[in-house]
């Protein structure tokens, strides 16, 4: 008969199970076909039994399986332990830098709503929304975080991209990534074939019941993209990273809030020390200013080789200047001027209007009053126009205030004049 085969008994099981049904052959039929026993095949079926190589070529064979049988079979390493068969583990999150520095304070609430069980009980399933700005560090804290968390995840770690805020990318649907995330669990029934998000957020759910699991959503846009994405398990937890402030999502969903600020001077400074204590940037603090303690910006200044122009320019805030030294030559993904464009890319015409005219006209902190009175609007029109803009984080927002950091001014700047160009018939 053979030993048996590498392969997660269940992937197999449901895979036989679903061409034999197709065949219209009854357990009993493929007993008689196969010469195997009716209940070892049951088992098989079940995922309670390791199939063997000759199983799976016979159920081969006899089902015009074209090798499909065999190829699960020989697929999937295989499981050693109990647990595991039953919960195939996932570990997804991606690579983190070694050179990680601060966020202290994040990465320690992030610990506080940990799924705690003090009494062997686990209460609720927490959710936590983690923005801000392009650059910021929202999925690299999450990451450096969820590394070292790991091991209070027994079950393993899930991780989605959703793709949001990507310049000229569309973001994933929910039902791209339950597809996705049922496929890595082990799920292959067919009838989820034809289930939208809301249906397949069911098998989702369930597998996920009983289990220990960390699931992060990285760079979501709506809450409709992740909320068929929630376990409800307690014990599980979803850290969502948005460029968006979500207030659906902490309304409704009872999402904590974890906003990642610009970082601290010192914190700022202990960065550019480990990446290069010789750097000139550190010598005013001008120049961290200017990159608004922003960690990508401060990384991509510290590599770059800037003339005295270019510190110049960074101490002058001049915006044409500041988006060429932050941008990185064949990686648009690593720069400024493209991260920025896809969260304006996503605004409204008129939030892209007022964007640009406040960028270029209000200076320092300013009120709703302020915003209408330069853009010659009521107020309620120009509250709607801010609060779009700092939900996504494009104007910084505090006590009633609204203000540019200054890499967000030289964006509204360059996009000004782009129109304005455009405007005259050159080319941008
Ligand atoms: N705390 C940190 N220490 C060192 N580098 C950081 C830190 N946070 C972010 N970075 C750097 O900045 C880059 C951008 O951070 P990232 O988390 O991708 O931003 P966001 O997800 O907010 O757009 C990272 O690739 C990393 O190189
Ligand atoms: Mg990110």
């Amino acid at each position: 008969m053979g030993a048996p085969v590498s392969v997660a008994p269940a992937e197999f099981g449901s895979a036989l199970r679903t061409l034999r049904s197709s065949q219209g052959l009854s357990l009993g039929d493929l007993a008689h076909l196969v010469n195997y026993s009716k209940s070892y095949l049951s088992r098989v079926e079940t995922g309670k039994k390791q199939p063997t190589a000759d199983l799976a070529r016979h159920c081969d064979d006899a089902l015009g399986g074209e090798g499909r049988l065999i190829r699960i079979a020989m697929s999937v390493p295989r499981r050693r332990t109990q647990a595991a068969t039953t919960t195939p583990s996932v570990r997804q999150l991606p690579r983190s830098i070694t050179d990680f520095v601060g966020r202290v304070d994040l990465l320690r609430q992030l610990d506080g709503t940990c799924p705690e069980a003090s009494d062997g009980q686990y209460r609720g399933s927490p959710l936590v929304l983690v923005d801000g700005p392009a650059g910021i560090g929202k999925t690299e804290t999450v990451l450096h975080w969820g590394h070292v968390a790991a091991e209070r995840f027994r079950d393993g770690t899930l991780f989605a991209d959703l793709n949001g805020f990507r310049q000229g990318g569309s973001p994933l649907t929910a039902e791209q990534v339950l597809r996705r995330f049922l496929y890595d669990l082990g799920e292959t029934r067919a009838d989820l074939k034809g289930m939208d998000a809301q249906q397949l957020g069911v098998p989702f759910r369930s597998l996920l019941t009983g289990k220990r699991m960390l699931i992060v959503l990285d760079n979501a846009t709506r809450p409709e993209q992740v909320r068929s994405l929630l376990p409800a398990s307690p014990g599980c937890m979803t850290v969502v990273t948005s460029r968006s402030r979500m207030p659906g999502l902490l309304a409704r969903d009872g999402a904590l809030r974890l906003q990642v600020p610009p970082m601290a001077p010192e914190e700022s400074l202990e960065l550019l020390a480990t990446l290069d204590p010789e750097s000139r940037l550190a010598q005013r603090p001008e120049y961290l200013d200017a990159c608004g303690h922003i960690p990508l910006l401060i990384r991509i200044a510290s590599r770059r080789n800037m003339n005295p122009e270019f510190y110049d320019s960074l101490y002058r805030r001049e915006s044409a200047a500041m988006l060429r030294l932050f941008s990185m030559v064949g990686d648009d993904s690593t720069s400024l001027r493209s991260l920025l464009m896809g969260s304006y890319e996503v605004l409204t015409g008129e939030a892209t209007w007022a964007f640009r005219l406040l960028g270029t006209c209000a200076e320092g902190w300013f009120t709703v009053r302020d915003a209408a009175r330069l853009l010659d609007t009521g107020q309620s029109a120009a509250e709607e126009l801010l609060s779009e803009l700092a939900d996504i984080h494009l104007l910084q927002y505090r006590d009633g205030q609204f203000a540019f950091d200054p890499v967000h001014r030289a964006f509204a700047i360059e996009r000004a004049g782009a129109v304005e160009s455009e405007r005259n018939g050159c080319q941008v």
